[in-house]
């Protein structure tokens, strides 16, 4: 088996910001409410002719570029994404096309805010193999378009985004270990009921604004917390490591107090957690790849530094991967 690392890393955020003062005038909330429970203050969002594959097109130039590779040399691309422009053709033959990386063979995965850490471990298996050699591995979501802009409890939390990651084999150190897990009978927690085969959209699912994120975030709060956790420490002692060796844990952007009460649990200081809620959200699949991107563009990941990415979302689904950084 071939030892398999990242080689380039790209990010792309939309242009148009949005407030917690701006959500104060839609509905009924405060900048103190969503930052006292959230940690978040403002997020990225689509302009009306923007979707997730012309976010995913920006964020995969960049990391080509940061690899050194051009599109011909992409042999496979994996997008993750649970708001691509539509249901098919997938999101990753959109921007295959875009790129003119006529070589790779392209599929999307579904595993919500999981789904990058869920990517990177399919694009390990192929390389580790000597399927492919340069997998591009894009998160990405438009979530403000599955957004209910009415709903309180929901609207204030996600926002629009995309990272990427090109994977290959490495000389050194690179993914060491990773685990992934899920549980179905949660499935009710958190979901986009209509739309899909179970019930495609008539004027009765747009009139009961089912096209819309539903979630219970109080009970899915406690479940994130211990799967994080546990994603964490199953795939850390995969690796032969202590939470001790671990430099930068990289965690799924959904709550800041989840993150903080899963450092606590993991005995990580807060120094060594890298954190963006405050400026993008949650960005479902797009979250961990563009908090990755900004860490080591920030210069917070160095050789041989170990590091944690970490994802827990709807499905449920969770996962972690260990990376020592070459
Ligand atoms: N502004 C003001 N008040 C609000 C708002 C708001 N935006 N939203 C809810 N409230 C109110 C509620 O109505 C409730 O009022 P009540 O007590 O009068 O009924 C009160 O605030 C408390 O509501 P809770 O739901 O208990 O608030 P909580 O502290 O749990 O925070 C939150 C809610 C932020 C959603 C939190 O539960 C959370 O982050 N959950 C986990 C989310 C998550 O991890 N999702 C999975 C990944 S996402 C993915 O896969 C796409």
């Amino acid at each position: 088996m071939k030892k398999v690392g990242i080689i380039g890393v790209g990010a792309y955020l939309p242009k148009k910001i949005l407030t917690n003062a701006d959500l104060e005038k839609m509905v009924n909330t405060s900048d103190e409410w969503i930052t006292t429970r959230t940690g978040i203050k403002e997020r990225h969002v689509v302009a009306k002719n923007e979707a997730a594959s012309d976010l995913a097109l920006q964020a995969a130039k960049k990391a080509l570029y940061d690899a050194k590779l051009k599109p011909l040399d992409i042999d496979l691309i994996i997008v993750a994404t649970i708001s691509p422009d539509m249901h098919f053709p997938s999101v990753s033959c959109i921007i295959q096309n875009a790129l003119g990386a006529k070589n790779a063979a392209c599929f999307d995965i579904a595993a919500a805010c999981a789904g990058f850490v869920y990517a990177l471990v399919i694009a390990q298996q192929f390389v580790a193999r000597g399927t492919y050699k340069n997998v591009l591995v894009v998160g990405v979501e438009v979530l403000s378009s599955i957004t209910d802009w009415q709903d309180r409890n929901t609207c204030v939390l996600f926002g629009d985004g995309a990272g990427a990651a090109i994977i290959s084999e490495v000389k050194s150190g690179g993914i060491i270990s990773s685990y992934l897990a899920s549980d179905g009978s949660f499935a009710d927690l958190l979901m986009l009921p209509a739309g899909g085969s179970r019930r495609p959209a008539t004027h009765e699912t747009i009139k009961e604004r089912q096209h819309y994120i539903k979630m219970r975030g109080n009970e899915l709060f406690k479940i994130a917390v211990n799967k994080m956790t546990e994603a964490a420490q199953v795939a850390l002692k995969q690796a032969g490591l202590k939470c001790s060796d671990v430099d930068i844990i990289i965690p799924h952007q959904a709550n800041m107090r989840i993150i903080m009460a899963m450092a606590k649990k993991l005995g990580l200081s807060e120094d060594k957690v890298y954190l963006n809620i405050e400026k993008y959200g949650n960005m479902s699949s797009a979250s961990t790849a563009v908090a990755l991107c900004e860490a080591v563009k920030k210069g917070k990941v160095q050789k041989g530094d170990i590091v944690v990415l970490d994802a827990f979302g709807a499905g449920l689904v969770w996962g972690s991967c260990i990376i020592r950084w070459s």
